[in-house]
């Protein structure tokens, strides 16, 4: 029999079933609630709100576990290249050889934008930040038909094929439009990467390459590279993913619901803290290192300031990706011959930070967000760009959910409201106002 929860409202009481995870997380079904009380449930910032069931990634915020489809976060970032956990992601399971090299194959056949791409990218501002062309451009993608429509009459072409050929075009093209925003704000000629790379090392080659010298592949870089996108790669219910399958319960195109998420995930408190980190550390180096003096404004509750790459929704010990990701940054500086007094600044700032009772009694830690700046500093990738690199990690997730939810036929996202305006009142013309 299934267990249940009561709920007494007003003396009348109600059964509502519990609903148990495959770890043993447990939540009440309140999908009838509404139906058989007329009451609602009010939760700001779905802080104790399941909006689904998924079967794609695992965290437990308590002990810092975070595992895609079974795997811990550690071993992936040890083992596995970019490519192989976007599959694992989407379908569930690590790909073989073949399986692999498919998907490559199909990625490489459908990485070329139409050139009219470009002079879109060339009307907008250099100053533009990138995280609004990359939105821009994704949902601009969609007038030049990059995605397949679903086809009502085809009997041959299952709804399987309908995603994959949009998962593969979205693979694809977003890498390249990340290389040309970036290639753009240096000044650099635009091309089409290397038909014959993989995944990542294509990526870098696009972003990096100089129109006048032979390119020559860093390990380093490439697998600095893999592990930041890796790390980067889902999260489940976070704000952008979310976005992504309210934006695609409507049955907005892929397309259309990445384009969203992207917006979703700019905003500081989200992804567009890895590069409020790095203002930040530079301003406290330009002030003369001073951490103390910003710890204190930082727990200063009439100042604005918050310490950026700090606390975490879900995360109240450790996050799992910021410990993984602490000891890449100290392997690249000292791989690449970089003295970075940035990373110094970085340290004291966490050590302080983990000794103070106001960050230990709120439970706040180094998020993924707090050294992963400093990587991609030390990879020479400007700060404005480093939401747009957590994109392009962000979006083998955004698809494995946005297909994950397609698949379980998801009812439209609409939540609703306590309504606490004006009642109905008479208008009054303009005149006697
Ligand atoms: N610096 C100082 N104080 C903080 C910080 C911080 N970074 N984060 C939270 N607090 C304090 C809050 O002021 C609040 O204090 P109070 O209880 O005295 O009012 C308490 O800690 C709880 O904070 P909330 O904002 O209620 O926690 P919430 O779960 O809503 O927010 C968030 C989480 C947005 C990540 C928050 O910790 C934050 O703003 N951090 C800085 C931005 C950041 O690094 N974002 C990246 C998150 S990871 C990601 O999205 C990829």
């Amino acid at each position: 029999m299934k267990e249940k929860a009561k709920l007494n409202i007003n003396n009348s009481e109600l059964n509502l079933d519990l609903i148990q995870g495959s770890e043993s997380e447990v939540g009440i079904d309140i999908s009838k609630l509404r139906v058989s009380s007329n009451i609602i449930t009010l939760d700001p910032g779905y802080k104790n709100t399941g909006s689904c069931k998924s079967g794609i990634t695992f965290l437990d915020g308590e002990k810092g576990v975070l595992r895609y489809r079974g795997y811990s976060i550690e071993e992936l970032a040890e083992k596995a290249s970019f490519l192989e956990v976007a599959y694992l992601l989407i379908y569930g399971e690590l790909p073989n050889t073949t399986q692999l090299n498919k998907l490559l194959n199909d990625i490489q056949n459908n990485s070329i934008i139409d050139e009219d791409i470009k002079r879109i990218l060339e009307t907008f501002p250099k100053s533009a930040h990138p995280m609004g062309i990359l939105s821009s451009l994704t949902s601009a993608l969609i007038a030049f038909k990059p995605e397949k429509k679903i086809s009502l009459k085809s009997k041959e072409e299952s709804y399987e094929d309908y995603m994959y050929s949009n998962i593969v075009q979205l693979l694809a093209k977003i890498p390249m439009l990340v290389a040309w925003v970036h290639r753009r704000r240096k000044g650099l000629s635009l091309d089409y990467g290397n038909y014959n790379l993989g995944y990542v090392e294509n990526i870098t080659k696009m972003m990096f390459q100089l129109p006048n010298q032979e390119y020559i592949e860093n390990k380093v870089i490439i697998d600095a590279m893999n592990k930041l996108l890796i790390l980067h790669a889902d999260h489940e219910q976070n704000c952008s993913t979310s976005t992504v399958r309210i934006v695609g319960s409507s049955e907005a195109s892929l397309f259309a619901s990445v384009s969203a998420g992207i917006s979703a995930l700019w905003g500081r408190l989200h992804g567009g803290a890895n590069e409020a980190v790095l203002e930040m550390l530079e301003a406290i180096r330009r002030d003369g290192g001073d951490t103390k003096k910003f710890m204190a404004k930082a727990k200063d509750k009439t100042d604005p300031f918050r310490l950026m790459g700090f606390g975490h929704r879900v995360y109240k010990n450790f996050d799992p990706r910021a410990k993984i990701i602490k000891v890449a940054a100290d392997k690249v500086l000292n791989d690449l011959g970089i003295n970075d007094p940035i990373l110094d600044i970085a340290k004291s700032l966490e050590q302080e930070a983990l000794e103070d009772s106001y960050f230990i009694d709120r439970k706040l830690y180094p998020n993924v967000d707090f050294y992963s700046g400093i990587i991609y500093k030390a990879l020479e990738i400007p700060n404005e760009m480093f939401t747009v690199m957590f994109a392009l990690g962000r979006l083998p997730g955004w698809v494995a959910h946005w297909r994950e939810m397609r698949n379980n036929k998801e009812p439209i996202g609409r939540p609703r409201q306590i309504y606490v305006g004006e009642k109905l009142r008479k208008f009054n013309h303009i005149n006697s106002r």
